[in-house]
């Protein structure tokens, strides 16, 4: 059972291709992630499959219903956190609520909204301003709303940009814990690889409109990751024979399946007597994504939009 199917999904603004032909699934009750650099196409993605913008091409199947022929009830079945502000700071958690059962249609909603913020253990707040919440009751509240009209599937962007290491750890938490006690299907968007690798079960790599790898985190890590094996040399100028060995001045770097089970032979190979020192560094999906697309996702190109967005931000 699929909570999420995207066929072809495609979004063009004029001559550019955000969103490029992307096929995938996620399937009911899963934690999905969609990680990817500045300008991936992955706000696009989520944009298409929460019917804010139409496909330029393609489609997808979002509890069941086609973005494309049914948008109307898609919305019914899915909530959102967009990774920009949504609460409105002069009212309080409780107006917040309000406001989003109206948005969202959803009659009787106030037994599930206090059910919910006393899940969230931010019941005895509901009636202060947002405004005066701390950042995690802004996302317990945010996910609250989300929740609010028992969706199939939520939709997180990037649910952590911009919150401390604590907060972040326990907005982990709490996507997990919606995910077991809501049974609700999450997409996730992120550029945090240590995010994806622990919160979802399978992980979409998306560059440049494209979904360039796809698997578990464990997959990825031992299709695309390998570890990486350095030796500091005493004697550089010895000459070494080595497979997939990158030596540079007095250090060599050799691409493992495994370095526990090739760090012997490669000892022999370079000698006892010329080693220096040994690092290991095991495959993460930091090294998938340096495999992946030759860059590291840390260098990050200039993202316009995101620029004037923050200087918005800031007049306000
Ligand atoms: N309304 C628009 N008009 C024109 N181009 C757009 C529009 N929205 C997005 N784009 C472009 O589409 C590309 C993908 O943008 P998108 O916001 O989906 O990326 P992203 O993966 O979410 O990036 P980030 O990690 O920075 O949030 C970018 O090059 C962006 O500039
Ligand atoms: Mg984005």
């Amino acid at each position: 059972m699929y909570s999420i199917e995207t066929e072809n999904l495609t979004k063009r603004y004029g001559d550019f291709i955000a969103v490029d032909h992307v096929s995938f699934q996620v399937e009911k009750g899963e934690i999905f992630g969609l990680l990817g650099p500045n300008g991936a196409g992955k706000t696009t993605t989520i944009k298409m499959l929460t019917g804010l913008t139409p496909p330029s091409d393609g489609d997808a199947l979002v509890a069941g219903f086609s973005i494309r022929k049914d948008p109307i009830e898609v919305k019914k079945r899915i909530g959102w956190i967009s990774s920009e502000v949504i609460l409105d700071d002069d009212l309080t958690a409780w107006e917040n609520l309000e406001i989003q059962a109206r948005l969202t249609g959803v009659k009787n909603w106030k037994d599930r909204a206090n059910d919910l913020l006393r899940y969230f253990g931010i019941l005895e707040f509901k009636d202060r301003r947002t405004g005066k919440f701390s950042t995690g009751m802004r996302k317990k509240l945010e996910v609250s709303m989300a929740l609010l009209n028992s969706p199939e599937v939520i939709f997180m962007d990037e649910p952590t940009i911009g919150l401390d290491v604590n907060t972040r750890a326990s907005m982990w938490n709490l996507i997990r814990e919606i995910n077991r006690d809501y049974q609700v299907t999450i997409l996730l968007t992120t550029h945090y690889m240590e995010e994806a690798d622990s919160l979802c079960s399978r992980i979409g790599i998306i560059n440049k409109g494209k979904i360039i790898a796809f698997g578990s985190p464990e997959e990825l890590k031992a299709k695309y990751g390998g570890d990486i094996i350095e030796i500091e040399l005493k004697n550089p100028s010895k000459t070494i024979s080595l497979e997939n060995a990158a030596i540079n001045n007095n250090k060599v770097r050799v691409k493992v399946n495994s370095a526990e089970l090739a760090l012997m032979d490669i000892i022999k190979a370079i000698g006892n007597e010329n080693i220096k020192s040994v690092r290991i560094n095991k495959s993460s999906l930091d090294t998938v994504f340096i495999n992946l697309t030759g860059g590291s996702i840390e260098e990050q190109d200039f993202d316009a939009r995101k620029f004037y967005a923050m200087i918005r931000r800031a007049r306000r």
